[in-house]
């Protein structure tokens, strides 16, 4: 499973290259508007810093708009790719920037449906909300589940990217329900290490070693 941050924040990125988990970014326009910065400028500063797909949302709502913007985006950098409202001017976008080889994320999935067509407009990646849907008492992870079901059968290559996590039971899940991807808050990815056994058990180690006077270096 790949993992994306789900952040527009640099230095929070910058932060996680070290471990090696990042696989890619995604930003929605409520990212940026929390980042306070400049979209086009942070979006290209996330892309220098990330050898893998960086997701930049278009803000019009119809397809004509969408294809402008996303054309336009898409020239930030090689590895940006263009995220698209699951909507039918969405889709008309999708398949028109597919058409020129620009990579697209359709987002705001919450059906299996939408997903479908998603996948038939050529999308790279689909991304269904879990955790919007779980908000609404509906459990996010069938919709992973039945996306997976439907891309097998019919051999689709568009990228499950399980999107909304809001905790680590979020990411297990949406890796045994076979998830391409999983993109994350900051947090919750480095939540992901965090055991109270391992700090109890790390603990024990250490104060025993204390005991034993000797050094490693
Ligand atoms: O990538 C979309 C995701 O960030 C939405 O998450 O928590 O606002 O539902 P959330």
């Amino acid at each position: 499973m790949k993992f994306f941050v789900d952040t527009a924040n640099v230095d929070e990125i910058s932060a996680l290259i070290p471990s090696g988990l990042v696989d890619g970014v995604t930003t929605n326009p409520s990212l940026v508007m929390k980042s306070g910065r400049d979209f086009r400028e942070v979006v290209g500063e996330i892309c220098a810093l990330v050898d893998g797909p960086v997701s930049a949302e278009v803000t019009g709502v119809e397809s004509e708009q969408m294809i402008a913007e996303g054309t336009s985006l898409a020239k930030i950098a090689d590895n940006v790719v263009v995220k698209l409202p699951l909507t039918w001017d969405g889709l008309v976008a999708c398949k028109a920037l597919t058409g020129e080889g620009i990579k697209t994320n359709v987002t705001l999935c919450f059906s299996a449906n939408q997903a479908l067509l998603a996948a038939k407009a050529g999308a790279s990646f689909i991304s269904p909300f879990i955790g919007r849907l779980d908000d609404i008492n509906i459990d996010g992870m069938d919709l992973i589940r039945e996306i997976r079901m439907i891309y097998d059968n019919y051999d689709f290559r568009t990228e499950i990217l399980a999107a909304s996590i809001r905790s680590a039971n979020h990411v297990k899940d949406s890796a045994i329900a076979g998830a391409d991807v999983a993109t994350v808050p900051p947090s919750v990815l480095k939540g992901l290490a965090a055991h109270p056994l391992t700090d109890k058990g790390l603990q024990a180690f250490l104060d025993d070693w204390a005991k034993t006077g000797q050094n490693i270096l």
